[in-house]
C-alpha cells in the first residue's frame, strides 16, 4: 500500500464510508446522491484519478489500480443495494394489498387493416401478378379528365348519371366520381403497350343508403396494346375471380352503356355462395361484378394513342362492393363509418 498524501483520505477508509453510506441508504434518491458523489463528475474518484499523475512515479501505478479498485467496489454494492431497495418496496406493496398481482393482465388493444384496405391489397397482389402498374390520381379532379376526356361532353345526358360534387362556380374541377379519370392521365404518361390498376375513392352526391355513399372505392383496370379484344377482357376477369373466389366461375356479359367504352358491358359472374339463389344474389344465382368495355377510340385519342394501330379494354371493380361480398357486409356505411365496434371484428 502506498503512503496517503495530506490532501487524499486513505483508500481503505474512502472505501469503508462509502459501504456504509450505500449500505444505509434508505431510497434511490439517496443511492443518486453517493454515486454522484463518489463515482460522479468531480467526486471522489474522479479527485483521486486526476491527482494520480502529480504522484512520485513509484507510486503513480498503486494510485491508479487503488481509485480503480474504489471505484468497481463502490458501483457493485450500489448496484446491489439498488436491487434490495426494490425488492423491499414490491414486498412492501405486495403486503400492503394494494393490488392483486394474481389478476390477469389485460391484454393489449392491437389494430387490425382495414377490411377495405385487405382487399385491396389482396387485389393489388393479383394484378401486379398479371404485370399491372399501380396508378394513382387526384381525387379534385379537372372535369375534363372526369369527362370531356371521357367522352363525355358537357352537354351529354350521360353526366346526369353522376350525381357530381362541383369544387368550383367555373365548373372546372370536380370530386371525380369514378377512377375513369386516371385511364387518360395513364395513356398521357405511359406509351403503349400498358397495364395498369387505379385503386381509389371516388364521391357521387347521392342520398345514402344500405348500399349508396357518397363516398366509396374503386379499382379502375386499364390495358392497352395492339391487338387486344374482348377475349383478352374476359379471361382476365375470369382469372382475377378465380384468384378471389378459388374457383372457375362462369361469367356473362350483357351490353352495358358507358361512353367511354364501344361496346360496352355488364360482366357478371355465378354467385360465388349459392348455387340456387341466395340473399346475395337476390335469388338470381349471378352477381354484378364489373362494367367494363373496349376503350372508345375518342378516349384514345384524348391520351395522344392512336386508335387505329392500339386497341385497349378498361373495367371497374367496385372496390366497396367486393369487400361487401367477401365479408357478407350488409351496409356500405359501415365501411367509412369509423366505429370500432365494426373495425374491430377484422
Ligand atoms: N367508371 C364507370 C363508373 O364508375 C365504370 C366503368 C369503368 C365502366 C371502366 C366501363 C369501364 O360508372
Amino acid at each position: 500500500m502506498h503512503e496517503p498524501t495530506q490532501a487524499q483520505p486513505a483508500l481503505p477508509e474512502l472505501l469503508n464510508d462509502g459501504l456504509a453510506r450505500v449500505a444505509t441508504a434508505r431510497t434511490t434518491d439517496e443511492l443518486r446522491a453517493l454515486e454522484r458523489e463518489f463515482l460522479g463528475k468531480g467526486g471522489v474518484i474522479a479527485t483521486l484519478l486526476a491527482a494520480v499523475p502529480s504522484l512520485p512515479a513509484e507510486q503513480r501505478r498503486a494510485a491508479g489500480q487503488g481509485a480503480n479498485e474504489l471505484k468497481s467496489k463502490l458501483a457493485e454494492a450500489l448496484a446491489a443495494r439498488e436491487r434490495e431497495l426494490q425488492e423491499q418496496h414490491l414486498s412492501a406493496e405486495l403486503a400492503g394489498a394494494s393490488f392483486d398481482p394474481t389478476l390477469p393482465a389485460t391484454p393489449p388493444r392491437t389494430g387490425s387493416l382495414h377490411p377495405l384496405t385487405q382487399v385491396t391489397r389482396e387485389l393489388e397482389a393479383i394484378f401486379t401478378s398479371m404485370g399491372y402498374a399501380i396508378l394513382d390520381g387526384p381525387e379534385v379532379e379537372r372535369a375534363y379528365y372526369n369527362f370531356e376526356a371521357l367522352n363525355i361532353p358537357a352537354d351529354h345526358p350521360a353526366r346526369e348519371m353522376h350525381d357530381t360534387f362541383w369544387c368550383d362556380r367555373a365548373g372546372s374541377l370536380v370530386l371525380r366520381t369514378h377512377t375513369s379519370p386516371v385511364q387518360v392521365r395513364a395513356m398521357e404518361r405511359l406509351k403503349p403497350p400498358f397495364r395498369a390498376i387505379v385503386p381509389g375513392k371516388v364521391f357521387r352526391q347521392e342520398t345514402t343508403d344500405a348500399s349508396h355513399e357518397h363516398t366509396f372505392h374503386q379499382m379502375e383496370g386499364l390495358v392497352v396494346g395492339e391487338g387486344i379484344t374482348v377475349g383478352h377482357l374476359i379471361g382476365t376477369l375470369k382469372t382475377f375471380l378465380r384468384e378471389v373466389f378459388r374457383r372457375d366461375l362462369e361469367v356473362r356479359l350483357r351490353p352495358g352503356y358507358f361512353p367511354f367504352v364501344e361496346p360496352g358491358f355488364e360482366l357478371d359472374a355465378r354467385c360465388p355462395f349459392c348455387t340456387k339463389g341466395c340473399s346475395v344474389c337476390k335469388q338470381s344465382t349471378w352477381i354484378e361484378l364489373c362494367p367494363c368495355g373496349m376503350v372508345h377510340p375518342n378516349v384514345l385519342r384524348a391520351g395522344g394513342i392512336d386508335p387505329e394501330r392500339w386497341t385497349g379494354f378498361a373495367f371497374g371493380l367496385g372496390l366497396s362492393r367486393l369487400t361487401m361480398l367477401r365479408y357478407r357486409i350488409d351496409d356500405v356505411r359501415h365501411l367509412l363509418g369509423g366505429d370500432l365496434r365494426f373495425l374491430e371484428q377484422f
